[in-house]
C-alpha cells in the first residue's frame, strides 16, 4: 500500500482555511444538491475525511439533526483548531473534530455515510483510501465523493497566464505524487472498493463575475512553495500569473470556470 500521509500541495493553516471558506461559498449549492440526491438520513453518523474548516459537516450537522452524529478528520491541525473554535462558538454539539491523516487513523467505528470532496486528488494511493472508507461503514452505508478533473477548467477569451496556472499546479501535484485530474477516477475506484449501486453527476460552476473567478489567483500563490521547491518556475514568474489572473478576475467579458468536478456515490452492499 502506498503512504497516504503526504501529497498536500495547497498552503493549509488560517490563509488556507479563508481559501477554503471561498472554495465552499462557490461549491455550495451543488455539494447541497449532492447531499439531496444522496439522501442523508436525520439521526445517521458520518465522518467527513479531509474535512479541512470543516464547512460541509456543518451541512452534514443540520442533516443529521440533533439524533445524529459528525465527524471530521483532516491532517492540519490549525485548519481543525478553527473549525473547532467555530463550532463551538455556534453551539454544533453533533459535530466533532480530529486531526488525523488518512492512511494512519485507526479507526474502526461504523459510519452510516462518509464524504469527501477535494481530498482524493491529493492522496498518493487513493483506492487505498477508499478501501479504508468501505471499511469504515457499515453494511448498506453510502460513500460521497467528489473531486476536481482539473484538466477541465475553460477560460474565453482564453490566456496563456490561466493555461500556465493549470500547467503549474498539474505538475505539482503529480510531483506529489497524486492525480489533479482524478474525478473521472472516481466512479471506477468506488466500484473496485466493491461498493454497488454506484451513481455519477457532474457539476462546473463558472461565471462572468464574483468568487468563482476570485479563487484562481489565491490558488496559484498557495502552490508557490512547491512550485518554487521544483524549480517550475521563478518567484517573478509566479508574481506575474498571480496578478494576471487576479486581473482577469475583474474582467467584465472573462468567463472562467472552476475545474469540472465529479460527484460519486455508492452503497456498501447488505449481505
Ligand atoms: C482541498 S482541501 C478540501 C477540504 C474540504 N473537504 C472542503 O471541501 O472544504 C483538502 C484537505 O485535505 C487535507 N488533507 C490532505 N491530505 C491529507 C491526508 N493524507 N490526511 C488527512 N487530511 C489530508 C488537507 O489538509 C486539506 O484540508
Amino acid at each position: 500500500m502506498t503512504d497516504n500521509s503526504s501529497g498536500y500541495v495547497i498552503k493549509g493553516g488560517a490563509d488556507g482555511r479563508e481559501r477554503l471558506r471561498l472554495l465552499s461559498r462557490i461549491v455550495r449549492p451543488t455539494t447541497l444538491s449532492l447531499l439531496d440526491r444522496v439522501g442523508v438520513a436525520p439521526g445517521s453518523s458520518c465522518l467527513d475525511f479531509g474535512c479541512g474548516g470543516g464547512d460541509v459537516c456543518v451541512e452534514l450537522s443540520r442533516l443529521v439533526g440533533p439524533g445524529g452524529r459528525v465527524l471530521g478528520i483532516d491532517m492540519d491541525a490549525e485548519t481543525i483548531a478553527i473549525a473547532e473554535r467555530e463550532r463551538a462558538a455556534n453551539a454544533l454539539s453533533n459535530i466533532r473534530f480530529e486531526v488525523a491523516t488518512i492512511g494512519e487513523w485507526p479507526s474502526r467505528r461504523q459510519f452510516d455515510l462518509i464524504y469527501g470532496r477535494f481530498i482524493l486528488t491529493h492522496l498518493p494511493d487513493p483506492a487505498a483510501a477508499v478501501s479504508t472508507c468501505r471499511g469504515l461503514l457499515r453494511p448498506g452505508g453510502q460513500v460521497v465523493f467528489e473531486d476536481i478533473d482539473f484538466a477541465g477548467h475553460f477560460i474565453y477569451p482564453p490566456s496563456a497566464a490561466f493555461e500556465r496556472y493549470i500547467g503549474l499546479y498539474s505538475e505539482v501535484v503529480h510531483l506529489a505524487g497524486a492525480d489533479p485530474t482524478i474525478g473521472p477516477r472516481l466512479p471506477a475506484l468506488l466500484i473496485d472498493a466493491g461498493f454497488e449501486d454506484v451513481h455519477v453527476n457532474v457539476v462546473q460552476p463558472a461565471g462572468l463575475a464574483g468568487e468563482v473567478k476570485a479563487i484562481h489567483h489565491l490558488t496559484m500563490d498557495y502552490i508557490r512553495t512547491p512550485v518554487l521547491a521544483h524549480g517550475l518556475a521563478s518567484a517573478e514568474e509566479i508574481d506575474g500569473v498571480v496578478e494576471e489572473l487576479r486581473a482577469l478576475a475583474d474582467q467584465p467579458l472573462t468567463l472562467m470556470s472552476l475545474p469540472r468536478i465529479v460527484q460519486t456515490w455508492g452503497r456498501v452492499p447488505l449481505g
